[in-house]
């Protein structure tokens, strides 16, 4: 699951990858959670292009990947105890931490702002690519702006072809949703994002509760392009709804003659050639796995409506469904 190919064999590519991003190129690469769109973070030409390739606002900042803990001060200044005791934690891993920038930061990465986000990712090629490269690695998620995130190298070479100049296939992303952001610029830590590290695990780090701060506060507030209401959509309609809801729905969209897309964990009672039916894993972990590349696979059918049968309310589960909150938000 974590490679396609085991990384010994991939360090041919790898070194070349690191070549490209010295040359000032685009890399996309994988990590745990989604592929990443790299340049060179201390090259403004090379982050220029990530813009373009993503069609991104210049003003949008992008998280720069760092091969371990200690390239930190390179990167920001006034780091607090509570932010290098929640790298030490979760790092390597899906955890994307919003520190003060330190002065020689460019503002093309930041998108101008006083803070960067900063992350050490755990997947072997991404930490075998950064030791190559040496430096740090702007690179969000290398997908189109608003497009669903890529999770196999595949979904990116179909939507970015002719924009990267080389893309390291590492198979499927194991983690399959975008890192938890905790910012911790200020006095004290938010969440800005929520991932896989959930917020419980974030607050027993810091020792009293954290909250996660809603997308319509933070709108037009920072600039985090993730937290925009509809961002991550397919471009067929998506909506969410209690399994006794989707029944009627499939049941409505069927006297007229339409094909739907579902996705759910129940076992559909219902079976027809105007179904798509994507049957989604029980568990959150393989849910979120799963997700954006089902959700590409269901745009690709070119249905009415995707619908999606609602997930639990439990901790485990926030993330994914906030995902897919934003992707029926469009
Ligand atoms: O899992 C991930 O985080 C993936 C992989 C590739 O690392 N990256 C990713 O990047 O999701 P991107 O650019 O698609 O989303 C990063 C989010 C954006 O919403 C961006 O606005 C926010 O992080 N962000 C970056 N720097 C920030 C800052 N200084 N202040 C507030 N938000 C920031
Ligand atoms: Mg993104």
């Amino acid at each position: 699951m974590i490679s396609a190919v085991p990384i010994t064999q991939m360090l041919d590519q790898i070194f070349q990858a690191a070549t490209v991003l010295k040359q000032g190129g685009l890399v996309a690469f994988p990590t745990e959670t989604v592929y990443g769109l790299g340049a060179d973070a201390s090259n403004p030409s090379a982050v220029a292009k990530i813009f373009a390739a993503k069609g991104r606002p210049a003003d949008h900042p992008l998280i720069v990947h760092l091969v371990d803990k200690a390239q930190l001060t390179q990167w920001a200044q006034d780091i607090s105890p509570l932010a290098q005791h929640l790298a030490a934690q979760f790092w390597p891993g899906p955890l994307t931490l919003i520190l003060k920038k330190a002065p020689q930061v460019s503002d093309s990465v930041t998108g101008g702002q006083d803070t960067i986000g900063l992350r050490v990712p755990g997947h072997p090629i991404a930490q075998a690519l950064l030791q190559a490269f040496g430096g740090g690695i702007a690179a969000p998620s290398a997908n189109r702006f608003g497009h669903v995130s890529p999770t196999q190298a595949e979904h990116v070479r179909a939507e970015l072809k002719g924009a990267v100049d080389f893309v390291l296939d590492g198979g499927a992303c194991p983690v399959g949703i975008e890192s938890t952001i905790v910012d911790v610029s200020g006095e004290k830590p938010r969440i800005l994002r929520p991932g896989t590290i959930t917020a419980s695990q974030i607050s027993e780090v810091v020792g009293y509760p954290i909250e996660i701060i809603a997308s319509s506060v933070l709108a037009n507030a920072p600039r985090v392009s993730g937290m925009l209401e509809s961002h991550y959509a397919p471009t067929t309609p998506l909506k969410i709804m209690t399994l006794e809801n989707l029944l009627a729905t499939i049941q409505t969209k069927l006297a007229d003659q339409k094909n739907i897309a579902v996705l759910a964990r129940t076992e559909l009672p219902i079976k027809n050639n105007y179904i798509i039916y994507f049957k989604m894993p029980m568990s959150a972990e393989n849910y979120a796995q799963q997700l954006y590349a089902t959700m590409r696979e269901a745009d690709a059918k070119h249905c009415d409506v995707i619908l999606v049968e609602a997930l639990p309310e439990q901790e485990a589960w926030i993330a994914i469904r906030d995902r897919l909150q934003k992707a029926a938000a469009k």
